[in-house]
């Protein structure tokens, strides 16, 4: 399936885009685990929360929808997963595999994680390390990559582990497998990453400890199952913020969408970026800062993207690039050299798209120095990544002849519909098939 775009257009309405990925999955993992029912609404149907549904119905767990975002889960408690029959698929989702990791890694059945050619080749040496470190066993093909073979009947004992990267999945993999664990576990940060695990283990009634950056927990209690409002996903929204910053005459309002602090590091890149950007009626469901966000037309400056603002922008910067490729100046963004292990090697593949529309950019291996220009047509490649074809596809509002992205079925991972919403809002996005 691949995207054509005409050139220009501008964005105009009202719109809420799906549910948060990253929360879509943690309240299928911690209803499952937990005691009672949880009824979930806005949940993201996507195909990689579908995967983390379809792990866990394989494990014995009885869970009702999604439909139209509402998901009932019935919890069977941190000891009443069973074995499944098959290796666990998880598709294209990283964050099932290291997750489910964790949770597996506490389990007295054995299991075998496996995904799609993109996860297959993705680094899980981080997860294993400290999961080994807790007394799990662990076996993976070379360079620590999936399948990953997790043996059960291991009991694990409570660490402190030192997260080398700034990484969400990472913390959450300690944290569930703590679940399971001997004593306290804990984890420290190099950098605040999404902290969506800790609160909505609160949320389950789960004491989660913070302490001078020393996140913990202590094994053995039990999660009450609750009610959870998924908000729309920043990361989704992401898209639109961009959109309407760079077209022209445009005026948006998203609605409903996740603000956490963890998560906000695109409102603050495109703020220093020069972007029109209010966020309205700010509010806190279920344990979760969420507001209407409001942009408008701007024109955007280049500029060195701080530091500090990368792991918590992490997911948005195939479409940050493009607010850069049509601001005007340079940006610098550097300390990114997570961007390389992510569905694609986001930095090569957003490198390439980018000089394909004619704007010079200049990679590094841990970030990308873009040079504001004017976007021409072309056709680039996605390399299976869902936000390279989005982020593509919102470029074409500044570009000056037709954008035709190739590959683009994997943007059902995480935004189902994107064409049509983005169609609805002003995009002149059509859809074929890679043949037509
Ligand atoms: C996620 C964490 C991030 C992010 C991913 C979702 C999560 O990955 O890129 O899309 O839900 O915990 P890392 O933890 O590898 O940075």
């Amino acid at each position: 399936m691949e995207f054509r775009i005409a050139p220009g257009g501008s964005m105009q309405g009202e719109a809420r885009v799906p549910g948060d990925k990253s929360i879509s999955h943690r309240s299928v993992m911690l209803g499952a685990l937990a005691e009672g029912t949880t009824r979930v609404s806005g949940f993201l149907e996507g195909e990689d929360a579908l995967a983390t549904v379809a792990a866990f119905r394989a494990m014995g767990v009885n869970i009702e929808g999604p439909s139209r975002g509402a998901l009932t889960i019935h919890g069977v408690g941190l000891q009443g997963l069973q074995a499944p029959a098959d290796p666990l698929d998880m598709g294209n989702s990283g964050t099932s595999m290291r997750l489910l990791a964790g949770i597996l890694a506490g389990q007295q059945f054995a299991s075998e994680l496996v995904g799609d050619v993109s996860l297959m080749a993705r680094p899980m040496q981080r997860v294993i390390t400290p999961l080994t470190r807790m007394g799990a066993v662990i076996d993976a093909a070379d360079g620590g990559r999936p399948p990953l073979r997790i043996a059960g009947g291991n009991s694990l004992r409570g660490v402190h582990y030192d997260l080398p990267m700034a990484s969400a999945q990472v913390k959450s993999a300690v944290l569930l497998a703590g679940l399971f664990a001997d004593g306290h576990s804990s984890v420290t940060e190099p950098a605040p990453t999404r902290d969506h695990t800790e609160r909505m283990l609160r949320g389950f009634g789960y004491e989660v400890s913070r302490n001078n950056g020393v996140i913990g927990l202590r094994g053995g209690g039990s999660l009450r199952g609750c009610d959870i409002d998924v908000p729309a996903d920043i990361s989704s929204a992401a898209f639109f913020l961009v959109a309407a910053s760079i077209a022209p005459g445009s005026e948006l309002l998203l609605m409903h969408v996740g603000v956490n602090p963890t998560r906000t590091g695109v409102i603050n890149i495109l703020a220093l970026m020069g972007a029109d950007l209010e966020l309205h009626n700010e509010r806190e469901i279920g344990g979760e800062p969420v507001a209407d966000i409001l942009v408008r037309h701007a024109p955007l400056k280049g500029i060195e993207i701080p530091r500090e603002l990368v792991p918590l922008a992490i997911d948005e910067f195939p479409a940050l690039f493009i607010a850069a490729a049509c601001a005007e100046g340079r940006t610098v963004l550097r300390g990114a050299e997570e961007l390389r292990v992510k569905e694609s090697d986001r930095i090569a593949s957003m490198a390439e798209g980018l000089t394909t529309l004619g704007i010079h950019n200049e990679v590094l291996d841990d970030g990308l120095i873009i040079e504001g220009g004017t976007l021409g047509g072309g056709t680039v490649r996605t390399f299976h990544d869902h936000r390279i074809a989005m982020a593509f596809a919102v470029a074409a509002l500044r570009a000056n002849e037709e954008i035709r992205v190739l590959d683009c079925d994997h943007v059902a991972t995480s935004f189902p519909g994107f064409d049509s919403l983005a169609r609805g809002l002003g995009l002149s996005v059509t859809v074929r098939d890679d043949e037509g």
